[in-house]
């Protein structure tokens, strides 16, 4: 990703940049001046706000070698997501990154034009994570059309992807909030984390803090931690894949009021777990054509969010319409043994 830094002046001045989108998200609330970085949706449903999160969905991994394959995959992956829509019925959809793969000979642009139409038709107003994988030439013309796409919540354009998803009753009243954070390929990085702490101190401002989550596709240590610690459960089937992050990420996201994190990147791994206070999850792949599906089936977390309480409950589901979550003592691990 591009490295721009955002000034402290810029961050907490007012743009006008969201009042210019070409259209509004169905329930995507108008009107109100936001920060650049604030995206604000109306729930129906006040006391259960439900989530829905695609993750490493790799449309176009393989086309080069594979093309007949790819495509195959990569249809029926959105046929999934459709179903999975149609089983969860969600207010809104989180896609934490790895949306298309790389960008080989310059193609990564087209991939994700393809890539955003189609989040764009399904119909629910979706937000968007940067993945490892999702890679451009121009990164600036990518904000831009994750900004300007059909039924977006994207508002990372004058932030490097980083922004802040607010979700809001029939009245404006603020239900909760959810950080969504570029992790570039290095995990939680300095900029991101500055940005936790930076919005939450202009979002504390307003009045008493809301439920906050924060996705975000790379995992922080501590998914590590809560799996080696025997606190987590569900299922590992690969090393957390943390990369440079070196776990001071948790004790910022917690002091900004952040509650739970979901994430993305291992595709074998499912499981949550609390440490410090705050609910490590990781969201069930989604895409045929990225690794794992010999391992763990691929689908989506739903998540369901109770404002009042402060509280929130997960499963994964599977397009069948099934869905699983660990059992009391359940811990899974599938890794080979060297
Ligand atoms: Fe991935
Ligand atoms: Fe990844």
């Amino acid at each position: 990703m591009k490295r721009e830094q955002m000034t402290r002046r810029n961050f907490l001045g007012i743009s006008t940049t969201g009042l210019l989108m070409a259209s509004l998200a169905p329930g995507e609330s108008a009107g109100q001046t936001s920060p650049s970085w604030e995206k604000r949706l109306h729930i129906p449903d006040s006391s259960a706000i439900r989530i829905l999160q695609f993750t490493d969905v790799h449309f176009f991994n393989g086309t080069g070698r594979w093309p007949q394959r790819e495509e195959k995959q990569r249809l029926k992956t959105l046929d999934d997501m459709r179903r999975l829509i149609d089983h969860a019925k969600p207010d809104v959809l989180l896609v934490t990154g790895d949306l298309w793969h790389d960008n080989p000979d310059g193609r990564g642009a087209e991939f994700m034009v393809y890539a955003v139409e189609q989040c764009g038709g399904l119909g629910i107003p979706w937000a968007f994570t940067w993945g490892n994988h999702d890679q451009l030439d121009d990164y600036a013309m990518g904000h831009k059309a994750l900004a300007e796409a059909k039924n977006t919540l994207y508002a990372g354009m004058e932030s490097d992807g980083n922004y802040v998803l607010a979700l809001e009753d029939g009245n404006g009243a603020r239900l909760a909030e959810v950080f969504c954070l570029n992790t570039r390929a290095t995990g939680v990085h300095d900029e991101a984390r500055q940005f936790i702490g930076d919005a939450a101190a202009v979002l504390d401002e307003r009045g008493n803090r809301v439920m906050r989550v924060a996705a975000f596709h790379i995992p922080v240590k501590q998914y590590e931690d809560v799996w080696d610690g025997g606190i987590a459960r569900g299922v590992i089937g690969e090393n957390v894949c943390m990369e440079q992050e070196d776990g001071a990420s948790l004790p910022i996201a917690r002091t900004a009021g952040i509650q739970a994190m979901f994430c993305g990147h291992d595709h074998v791994n499912d499981y949550s777990g609390v440490m410090d206070g705050v609910d490590m999850i990781y969201g069930r792949a989604t895409g045929h054509n990225g690794y794992g599906a010999d391992k763990v089936a691929k689908g989506a977390k739903l998540y369901t969010l109770d404002p009042a309480r402060k509280a929130l409950e997960w499963v994964s589901l599977l397009p069948d319409g099934t869905s699983w979550k660990p059992g009391a003592e359940e811990r899974t691990d599938t890794r080979r043994r060297l």
